[in-house]
């Protein structure tokens, strides 16, 4: 047998990360036939119709304001006072649940999910999410010995399907007597489904009915990384306000990041925010999740925490902010009307899309369809369901004609 210096719990597949991979494939065509011939779908970032990573200038202008020692020193292990507080308002934005409430900084929205999924499971627990959904939480929970089950993310009506996310979560509770799911709305990552109201009070009133029976724990952990490029700021943070006095055994944990919102990928800053009726609970989520903190990073990047509470400390400056921001999600709407259009017009069937960084499109064989794309100078990323195209990353011009293209490949295997 080949000799194996990792443990056994390290080993895993010798894979490189495939969107990385197609990623630079898309580059490497870009030199050959030059940018307006590629479409490169892949990437998860917001790129302008150049293909130029897009830099939010308010948020790097306040970075390089900033005191050396701002930057440099040692931050509170959970976060600087200040940005646990900035987190709150910009996140919520006056939408607060009623209740107690306590934040916990972390790398980037990754680490909220770190954070959530080691504290609130046993090992060998199963997670529940969609069967669209983001493959790092399948990562993250693998890591420490959890898996991944999934519901079915639409109905028939292209709706969140209650009835098969009600069927699992009661399977996965009734076997362990805790549940830890994981919903990513608004703007899902692939498809750009956004949980509606109502449907949420169909969630809601479905747990709250679970917790009923008291021995049962149930964690909701809201995936909200993409909140920030919604059509309507305001209207897609009304549903905050529904996990106020939930019974003490429904932990709300929202996973905040700063990677979208504020063009901060790189710099590794978020934040995972309880919400409880209990006072004890929530107590208790601080400082086990603290613990985690000091285990696996020690503190946060101080300088981007600075960034946030700075923005939001001085009305002019996030005025500024709010207004950069806006117009790069209005060009992403645009983007995206202009695919769904696109989609319309190539009668190509798409996923359900209302906001966010990408579009899915349901396919067999996902892996050998991107293939033959590529040789359409179209890259986009292969899922288990499907293909993923990201909205944020191409030009409205091409969002329009990619579709066509698809359809006809598609077809033709
Ligand atoms: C669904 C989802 N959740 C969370 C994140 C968090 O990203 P980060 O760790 O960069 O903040 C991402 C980023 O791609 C995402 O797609």
């Amino acid at each position: 047998m080949k000799l194996s210096m990792v443990a056994n719990h390290a080993r895993w597949p010798r894979e490189n990360d495939i969107i990385f991979n197609l990623s630079e494939r898309a580059q490497s065509a870009e030199k050959k036939f030059g940018k307006d011939e590629v479409i490169n779908a892949t990437i998860g970032a917001l790129m302008d119709d150049d293909g130029k990573l897009i830099t939010m200038k308010t948020v790097y202008d306040e970075l390089k304001s900033l005191p050396n020692a701002e930057i440099s020193a040692y931050a509170s292990i959970a976060g600087q006072d200040d940005y646990k507080e900035a987190v709150k308002k910009v996140c919520f934005q006056g939408n607060d649940p009623e209740g107690y409430m306590r934040v916990v900084a972390s790398p980037g929205g990754s680490g909220a999910i770190k954070l959530a999924m080691w504290n609130y499971t046993n090992p060998g627990d199963v997670i529940l999410t969609s069967d669209w959904y983001w493959s790092p939480y399948g990562t993250i929970g693998e890591e420490a010995g959890r898996s991944v089950a999934n519901y079915r993310l639409f109905n028939e009506q292209g709706k969140f399907n209650i009835e098969s996310f009600k069927e699992k979560f009661k399977d996965i509770i009734d076997k362990q007597g805790n549940i830890f799911t994981i919903i990513n709305s608004p703007g899902h990552n692939p498809t750009g489904y956004s949980v509606s109201d109502s449907e949420w009070d169909e969630i809601l009133d479905f747990a709250k009915d679970v917790a009923k029976d008291e021995s049962k724990k149930i964690v909701l952990f809201i995936d909200v990384a993409y909140i920030d490029f919604v059509k309507n700021d305001v209207e897609s943070r009304k549903f905050f306000k529904k996990f106020g006095n939930l019974p003490a055994n429904i932990l709300t944990i929202v996973g905040f990041s700063m990677s979208k919102g504020f063009t901060a990928y790189g710099m590794r800053m978020g934040a995972a925010i309880g919400i409880s009726s209990s006072e004890d609970i929530i107590e208790e989520f601080y400082f086990s999740l603290m613990h985690s903190c000091r285990a696996n990073w020690s503190n946060c990047n101080r300088g981007a925490m600075a960034i946030l509470s700075s923005l939001v400390s001085d009305k002019e400056k996030y005025d500024e902010y709010k207004n950069e921001k806006d117009k790069y999600k209005d060009m992403l709407v645009k983007r995206a009307e202009a695919f769904v259009e696109g989609a319309k017009d190539a009668n190509l069937e798409i996923l359900p899309y209302r906001d966010g960084f990408f579009v899915s499109i349901p396919c067999e064989n996902p892996r050998q369809v991107c293939e033959e794309l590529t040789k359409e100078n179209i890259y986009l990323v292969p899922l288990k369901m499907g293909l993923r195209f990201a909205v944020c990353a191409v030009s409205e011009e091409k969002c329009s004609k990619a579709p066509k293209i698809i359809k006809e490949v598609l077809d033709r295997i």
